[in-house]
């Protein structure tokens, strides 16, 4: 566990460096990581290869024979060669170089090599602040009220929180001076200030906390409903630990924008730029001064907050991709405890933590770069005001009163400008997190959800392939399908069989709509599929795929799981009955009400619950994909009388696609497809392909020798 702590700590703890902790005094500001301490975890200081291998196989004489400092590789052979001086003279130079890549500019902070890895087009991102800040706008207008009520509470907190220090200093110098009408109404005037910007505060939080839950709330709304809707083939391309990524640390990463940057931004801006006229009203020379610095705390501010952008979208994508290898290594850990690839599956999750740490470390190296700039402009203020106010008060021009309140307010002047750059970084990293999570709610949803499609009175499951060819979009250069042609008649019960691979998960794939040839024409009761309404469709189908999974709920929920009508406890048990579930789901420890899913039940029992959920839609279609393949001979046998009693009894009459392998299974078709290499090679009754003796007839004998023999 040290090695993921000590990562994850120090992402964590560079993080909070950006963080917009702004009710903070400035002394408090995280700060950050010893240098030693980041330098030792940016992969730019470590060998690539090494790290890829993990820290279970880093082998300690391997790490020490050769190294690289931040790019530039050097040998680590001090008094191998015995040139003792050319080595102290490399290392120099290596250091010199490294120096100098560290330096704001240097080459230490480019991102382009990891942008490029992960995919980021930094062209191809043109969405800017405003175009995404509008985006969000639009997704709380509805509430406008609230951040109305937020703003104005948060105007009013600004101006009373202004007013106080003039106030303060106004007390002060009327009391040293006697006058006990002017102290006493203006330290009733700060009592009053004190409250109003009490409860304004208060009110101005709660208020953008509640705009920011609402921004989350519908951001992870459009988003999900997007991805749901998304065509097949989008879930082939997108990994599911990225996209799960987005829903959560994405949207996550937003939920600060209201609450937190914004509203201390503007605080922090109306703050600002009343202190600046107040000190160009006290002083325009000094006032000067502190604009021409607080010019250049925004000008370091801009760079650094683009910087701070680039980098959150950085760690945002290095975040999914980390995502993705946990999530594909812990739905599969059965398969690695098997294997014993623990160490292989943590250097795995480890790479991609340790170019985290280095985007972090950046990140913290620019805030420290920052915050050091801030310090020295603040206390530089304050330097130039006490000299140039200092002659000015020695000269008459201004009053001992007018400095203190020139001190005062020019710190607040930079306080608020060092609050605004903090908070736009923030925001920035916000934004940028946000861009990837707008281009997938922009997605459009698949074609078959807008189009209306036909409805027929009545399905009589009836199936046509006419020269139908098909490709997979991710394998667009092989024909997976070639010219297929055939036709099930209304009741017909029909097998398809072949070799592995041979296309026929591929033809149910495309009966269901779940992708589109590329030529031909798939026709039900003589309609193109695709003019079909194809979720009108669905819900007369019954399919149970080649490896069915459950879902994580109780199993008569998983039973009457998609199914269009109202379902009694009755017919889920009749329908478990008939798929021979009955027996073992009683056995469970609370029967139908016990909550199952992939994990808890064998191949066999999952199959025959799938087989429930399809029977209990009553389909007119059934399409039975390796259904049967994990039971054994007895629920087969069975499972096979629901096949036989659709010849026999006219009530269950329905068309059925029956894949398997097993020729026990094919027996009961009607007529049987036989598939190799994605095209059609025979079709026929079982007894017919039999005396035919092509290919079925081999696979049929290969299967009876293999049981004899
Ligand atoms: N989503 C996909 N993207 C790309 N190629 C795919 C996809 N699904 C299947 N294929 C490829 O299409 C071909 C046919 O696959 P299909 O699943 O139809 O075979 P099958 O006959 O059902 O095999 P099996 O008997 O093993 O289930 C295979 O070469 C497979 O690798
Ligand atoms: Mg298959």
């Amino acid at each position: 566990m040290a090695p993921f702590t000590s990562s994850l700590n120090l992402i964590a703890s560079s993080c909070c460096c950006s963080s917009s902790s702004s009710s903070l005094p400035l002394l408090l500001l995280p700060r950050p990581p010893p240098a030693k301490l980041s330098l030792l975890n940016s992969n730019r200081f470590v060998p690539s290869s090494l790290l890829r291998l993990g820290r279970h196989r880093l082998s300690p004489t391997r790490a020490a024979s050769s190294t690289s400092v931040n790019g530039f590789p050097f040998r680590d052979n001090f008094g191998n060669d015995g040139d003792s001086r050319r080595g102290s003279l490399e290392r120099l130079q290596a250091g010199i170089k490294l120096l100098i890549s560290v330096l704001p500019g240097g080459s230490w902070w480019s991102l382009e090599e990891q942008e490029e890895e992960v995919g980021i087009n930094e062209k191809k991102s043109v969405s800017s602040a405003t175009h995404v800040l509008r985006r969000m706008w639009m997704m709380v207008a509805d509430e406008r009220w609230i951040i109305f009520a937020a703003s104005a509470a948060l105007v009013t907190a600004a101006l009373s929180e202004i007013s106080i220090p003039h106030f303060l200093a106004a007390s002060i110098f009327s009391a040293q001076s006697g006058e006990s009408m002017t102290f006493y109404r203006n330290a009733k005037l700060l009592v009053l200030l004190c409250l109003t910007s009490g409860i304004c505060s208060g009110l101005r939080g709660c208020f953008f906390s509640i705009a920011n839950m609402i921004l989350v709330k519908r951001m992870r709304e459009s988003l999900y409903s997007s991805l749901l809707f998304q065509d097949i083939l989008f879930f082939d391309k997108e990994p599911v630990g990225d996209l799960t990524s987005r829903l959560g640390a994405d949207c996550q990463q937003v939920s600060r924008v209201i609450s937190g940057d914004l509203n201390m931004i503007s605080r922090n801006f109306i703050q600002g730029m009343g202190a600046l006229i107040y000190l160009f009203i006290l002083s325009w020379p000094l006032a000067f001064s502190t604009l021409l610095i607080c010019s250049a705390l925004s000008t370091i501010m801009f760079f650094y907050g683009q910087y701070q952008k680039r980098a959150a979208r950085l760690t945002q994508e290095l975040t999914a991709c980390a995502n993705e290898v946990a999530q594909e290594t812990l739905s599969l850990m059965r398969t690695v405890r098997v294997y014993g690839t623990e160490n292989q599956e943590f250097g795995r999750y480890q790479e991609w933590l340790v170019k985290l740490a280095s985007i972090a470390s950046r990140q913290s190296f620019a805030f420290g770069f920052w915050n050091m700039g801030f310090n020295f402009l603040y206390h530089s203020t304050q330097v130039i005001a006490v000299l140039i106010g200092g002659i000015n008060i020695m000269s008459g021009h201004i009053t001992a009163e007018q400095l203190t309140k020139f001190l005062l307010y020019s710190e607040w002047l930079i306080y608020s400008t060092f609050w605004v750059g903090d908070n736009w970084s923030s925001l920035m990293q916000s934004i940028g997190a946000s861009e990837k999570v707008f281009n997938l709610i922009d997605l459009l949803p698949s074609k078959q959800f807008s189009e209306e499609g036909v409805k027929l009175q009545k399905l009589f499951g009836r199936i046509d392939f006419v020269n139908v060819s098909f490709c997979y979009p991710s394998r667009l250069t092989v024909r997976t399908l070639q010219d297929i042609n055939f036709s099930i008649r209304e009741n017909e019960v029909v097998a398809i069989v072949g070799l592995s691979g041979s296309g026929k998960s591929t033809i149910v794939n495309l009966l269901l709509r779940l992708y589109e040839p590329i030529n031909g024409q798939i026709l039900v009761d003589g309609i193109p599929l695709s003019k079909l309404n194809i979720r009108w469709l669905r819900e007369r189908i019954g399919y149970v795929g080649q490896e069915p999974r459950l879902f994580r709920m109780d199993v008569s929920s998983n039973i009457s799981y998609g199914c269009p009508r109202e379902i009694s406890h009755y017919e889920v048990e009749s329908a478990a009955k008939q798929a021979f579930a009955h027996e073992f789901i009683m056995s469970l420890p609370n029967g139908y009400a016990t909550i199952v899913d992939d994990e808890l039940l064998s191949g066999g029992q999952k199959q025959r619950i799938a087989i429930a959920r399809a029977i209990l839609r009553d389909p007119k279609i059934l399409i039975l994909d390796e259904a049967t393949s994990a039971l054994d001979a007895e629920s087969e046998h069975y499972v096979k009388g629901v096949i036989r009693e659709v010849s026999n009894d006219s009530r269950m009459k329905r068309t059925v696609i029956v894949i398997a392998h097993r020729f026990s299974t094919i027996q009961v078709a009607d007529r049987i497809i036989v598939m190799d290499g994605g095209r059609i090679v025979e079709m026929g009754s079982h007894q017919e392909l039999f005396q035919k003796d092509g290919m079925y007839a081999r696979l049929a004998k290969r299967q009876v020798d293999a049981f004899t023999s």
